[in-house]
């Protein structure tokens, strides 16, 4: 990517910032102010390598990483021993649901303005018919990756930074549900943004950007603009997946889709390429939603288009 004025002096405040923390602060701890650096570069190949272990996972454990099934907590361990090596606090959200144990994961990054938190959100299971590598391995390799950028980075915005790996989407979005219903009003009003993206690598890939709060849109759509890509608007927000909890408590609620079982059209395929008449992701809840049912250039776009909102929405 090439850096834009403000990005480079950003840059350069980061680096004039980091100067001044090298004396009062202990390695690793939460700067006193904010350190802004400027939107990474997601590497695509970090997030493959993601991908690649939890299908791994999903093949040593019946094939999936299902609720309640062995691949999902080994799916949640992996992605939490990668956030505490980094330097997050994780805590685990335990919840019961239809006979079975289910786990959240939330990870917040230490520092930040605690009453305006930016979240970004995934779900981290599979459907028991297969390893669920786009539905949604994808958005969970990717906000890890994010999550593991902004530790790299040493970004340390003005907000607080929080992600979150949700359990049972696919029963229901169950675990953001317990997630959001067990919020008190006032950190409920603390979140200034829910951003949440399933499915972001479909092997016949759609822009589609959540329509649901203007500002969070307009984010993602010049990050879009920024590339020459033309989006969509995703308008499915009431029921869809785990931003839907957040909207319904009043939560300002923004994210990125490309395709689940529906068709592409040829206007679609004029714009974005790929194949016209055919699904999204024709894998969708299938045995062969595997690492090879991904787009690594839509993965790498979306990728890149998170770790940009996270960094503009949390300065
Ligand atoms: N949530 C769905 C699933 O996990 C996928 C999905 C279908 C979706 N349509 C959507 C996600 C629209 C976000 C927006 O199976
Ligand atoms: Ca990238
Ligand atoms: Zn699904």
């Amino acid at each position: 990517m090439n850096l834009s004025v403000s990005a480079r002096a950003a840059a350069a405040a980061a680096v004039a910032c980091a100067t001044l923390l090298t004396t009062g602060s202990i390695a690793g701890a939460a700067p006193t102010h904010p350190t802004v650096t400027a939107a990474p570069d997601i590497p695509v190949v970090n997030v493959k390598a993601h991908l690649a272990q939890l299908q791994s996972i999903a093949t040593a454990n019946g094939g999936n990483r299902a609720h309640g099934r062995a691949g999902y907590k080994a799916s949640l361990d992996y992605v939490k021993a990668k956030l505490d090596a980094a330097g997050f606090t994780t805590t685990i959200q335990q919840f019961s649901s239809s006979g079975r144990t289910g786990y959240n994961l939330i990870a917040d990054w230490p520092g930040g303005d605690t009453g305006h938190v930016v979240m970004t959100g995934a779900h981290l299971d599979s459907v028991t018919a297969g390893p669920g590598i786009n539905d949604n391995g994808s958005g969970s390799a990717a906000i890890l990756e994010t999550a593991l950028a902004v530790a790299r980075a040493g970004h340390h915005p003005a907000k607080h930074l929080r992600f979150a790996w949700w359990g049972a989407e696919e029963l229901g979005m169950v675990g953001s549900r317990y997630y959001v219903g067990r919020l008190t009003s006032t950190e409920r009003s603390r979140i200034s943004a829910y951003l949440n993206f399933d499915m972001i690598g479909s092997p016949n890939p759609g822009y589609f950007v959540y329509d649901d709060d203007p500002a969070l849109e307009k984010t993602f759509k010049d990050y879009y603009a920024g590339l020459g890509i033309a989006t969509e608007p995703e308008t499915e927000g009431d029921g869809r997946s785990d931003h839907a909890p957040f909207k319904n408590a009043g939560v300002p609620v923004g994210g990125l889709f490309s395709g689940a079982d529906y068709v592409k059209t040829a206007a679609q395929a004029a714009k974005w390429g790929g194949s016209a008449g055919q699904a999204f992701d024709r894998c969708y809840h299938s045995s062969c939603d595997t690492t090879a049912n991904l787009n690594d250039t839509a993965l790498d776009r979306n990728s890149d288009a998170i770790a940009y909102a996270v960094w503009t929405l949390s300065a």
